[in-house]
């Protein structure tokens, strides 16, 4: 066990259930990208300035005041560019070269996963890599990167204002990620939900449809949410970073 931390309790069941699965999926939220020092939309910190997050990701916020939704993408961007993927991203990568199979559903939209060289990632709320024309004039997507902050807003070839192709608020979601993300959910026999405050839809239906399905479910989060006292979960306290590296040691060490 590292650093002398006691293993959370329910670790040995989570293992015993991961080594039994034969088809597990991942389902991944803000909580999981936190120890790489991205904020999370919710709780105190969910605030930019004085704004709420669900106000500035929204087809709304960026008609309204596109200075100040880009403003908070490039301060998100020039982050993400930064950011290193902690331990539990590693964990998650040795757990799908272990099992050979270990999709990742994810709502987050910072390509941690994909940095640390985990396959299969399903984005469900888009990315962060490319901005495309808000007024849809049918101009290649762009990639985003801090030069295309010159000029604010960012703009279109056609002179449109440019929107971040991450799926806004009151959009629907990329429906070959979500198609997928649902037959996953109802055909696997173990879901491991990390740092979801599930509260959002449909991302938050993927441990239901599990768990109504016969699956098993674990949950790993700092706090408990409405899924953690669901009959067929599994809670495991404690952060990202900290609980999937134990967890991924002992399948591997057990096998
Ligand atoms: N490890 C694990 N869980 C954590 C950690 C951590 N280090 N830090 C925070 N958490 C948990 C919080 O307790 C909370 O339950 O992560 C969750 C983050 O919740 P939200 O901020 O609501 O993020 P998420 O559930 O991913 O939001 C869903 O809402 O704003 C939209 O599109 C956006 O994808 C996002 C969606």
């Amino acid at each position: 066990m590292n650093s002398g931390k006691a293993a959370p309790e329910g670790l040995e069941l989570a293992v015993e259930l991961l080594r039994s699965s034969y088809l597990p999926v991942v389902s991944t939220g803000a909580g999981m990208s936190r120890e790489s020092g991205v904020r999370t939309f919710r709780g105190e910190e969910g605030y930019w300035r004085e704004h709420r997050a669900e106000d500035l990701a929204s087809l709304e916020g960026i008609r309204k005041d596109p200075v100040l939704v880009w403003e908070w993408y490039r301060e998100r961007l020039g982050a993400c560019e930064e950011l290193i993927p902690h331990k539990g991203y590693e964990a998650l990568y040795r757990l799908q070269e272990h099992s050979g199979r270990l999709p990742v559903v994810t709502q987050n939209v910072d390509g941690l996963h994909q940095k640390a060289g985990i396959r299969d990632v399903i984005e469900l709320h888009g990315s962060l890599r490319t901005a495309s024309c808000l007024a849809g004039c049918g101009a290649p997507p762009v990639r985003m990167e801090q030069g295309l902050f010159e000029n604010m807003p960012p703009r279109c070839v056609c002179g449109s204002i440019l929107r971040p192709d991450v799926v806004l608020f009151g959009e629907d979601l990329p429906e070959q990620a979500l198609k997928r993300a649902l037959r996953l959910a109802g055909r696997c026999d173990l879901m491991i939900v990390v740092g979801t405050s599930m509260v959002v839809y449909p991302a938050a239906a993927l441990p239901m449809i599990a768990l109504r399905s016969g699956a098993r479910v674990i949950e790993i989060n700092t706090v408990e949410t409405p899924l953690s006292s669901l009959e067929g979960t599994l809670f495991l306290r404690g952060t990202a970073g900290s609980v999937l590296p134990e967890l991924a040691k002992a399948v591997i060490r057990s096998c």
